[in-house]
């Protein structure tokens, strides 16, 4: 089959043939027909990730066929009993195993759910990981409700812009910063009342003229992480899903006690969360937003196109037939 290997830290991205996945008791062959990017991807790239191990497939997120039926497949494995957090166990598909930037991958069958109807192949594969990291964070963990005034950071990132599309569907008030007007302009387009330039290093003092936000949703860390607590409502929660920009310098548990902040982590999804946002996407009839689409063989274009940022939304992979 088709595939694309990885043999060492920031190692060529190389297009090969390789040899179909061998049969495993309870697993299913999927023919894949569309993948995505996560950062993830970009970090394990650069050798920026625990335990890992090459050569490999790398790809999370993918859609395609198990017989004629179109399913994605959640990339969340072996989370264990406990749904307030994953057990020791866990791993994500694409690293340690065999990953989705290929023809076909052997997957457990308890990864696999039906692919919703009013979807391409292309938008099913931006559903899995981003779209069940952002599940979590908004519904479960961040507990949103209708009456939410929600600030999202970063939102030209696939987990950001479902985390905006569910709050959305909540019937939340949707705010978002991000480095690139454009980007905020664009989330304006999809229904959010408006954004916050992070670049800017008076944004706060806007952002505070607006809220305070019952619910922040936070994927870089770094000193924004600090100004958002002030601009967090007293006993507001924020959730924290991700540290593309680092630490937080400025950390001040002074604010965090004296507002009676709630600072949650998340990540990913239990298996729950999974069927629940599937079931959530097909009620709402909710499109993902795919920002481009590349074909497999270009995938070292579409890391590079990730680092780069650009990006408004998820990286696809067409899969040749
Ligand atoms: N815990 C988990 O389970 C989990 C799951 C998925 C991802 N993650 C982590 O979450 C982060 C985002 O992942 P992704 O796949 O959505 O990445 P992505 O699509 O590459 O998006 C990254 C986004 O980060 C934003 N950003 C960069 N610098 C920022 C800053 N100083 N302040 C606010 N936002 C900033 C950018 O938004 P703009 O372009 O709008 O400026 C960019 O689009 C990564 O760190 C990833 O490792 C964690």
């Amino acid at each position: 089959m088709k595939s694309i290997v990885l043999a060492e830290i920031n190692g060529p991205l190389r297009s090969i043939e390789v040899e179909d996945p061998a049969p495993l008791d309870g697993h299913v062959l999927v023919n894949l027909r569309s993948a995505a990017l996560n950062h993830r991807d970009v970090w394990i790239h650069q050798g920026q990730y625990a335990r890992l191990q090459f050569p490999f497939i790398p790809g999370s997120d993918g859609a395609g066929f198990i017989g004629n039926d179109p399913v994605v497949i959640n990339p969340g494995m072996n989370w264990g009993a406990n749904p307030n957090v994953q057990s020791d166990a866990f791993d994500i598909l694409g690293m340690p195993s065999n990953g989705t930037f290929a023809q076909k991958v052997l997957v457990p069958e308890s990864q696999i759910h039906p692919m919703p109807d009013h979807l391409s192949f292309e938008e099913a594969a931006a559903i899995p990981l981003a779209g069940v990291t952002a599940f979590r964070a908004v519904v479960t963990q961040g507990k949103i409700s209708s009456a939410d005034r929600v600030l999202i950071s970063g939102i030209g990132g696939g987990v950001a812009l479902w985390a905006m599309q569910f709050a959305l569907a909540a019937g939340a008030e949707v705010w978002v910063t991000s480095g690139n007007q454009t980007k905020i302009d664009r989330a304006v387009d999809l229904g959010v009342k408006g954004g916050f330039l992070y670049t800017d290093p008076e944004w706060t003092k806007t952002a505070r003229q607006i809220g305070p936000f019952d619910l922040v949703i936070d994927g870089a860390g770094g000193e924004g992480l600090a100004q958002i607590m002030k601009i967090a409502s007293p006993g507001g929660r924020i959730v924290c899903y991700g540290a593309t920009s680092g630490g937080v310098p400025t950390f001040s548990p002074h604010i965090l006690f004296w507002k009676q902040l709630r600072l949650l982590g998340s990540t990913m999804g239990s298996p729950d969360d999974f069927s629940s946002m599937m079931k959530f996407i097909c009620l709402h009839k909710i499109v993902p937003v795919v920002d481009r689409i590349f074909a497999l063989g270009a995938c070292a274009e579409a890391y590079t196109y990730m680092e780069e940022g650009k990006q408004f939304g998820k990286i696809v992979l067409q899969i040749p037939v």
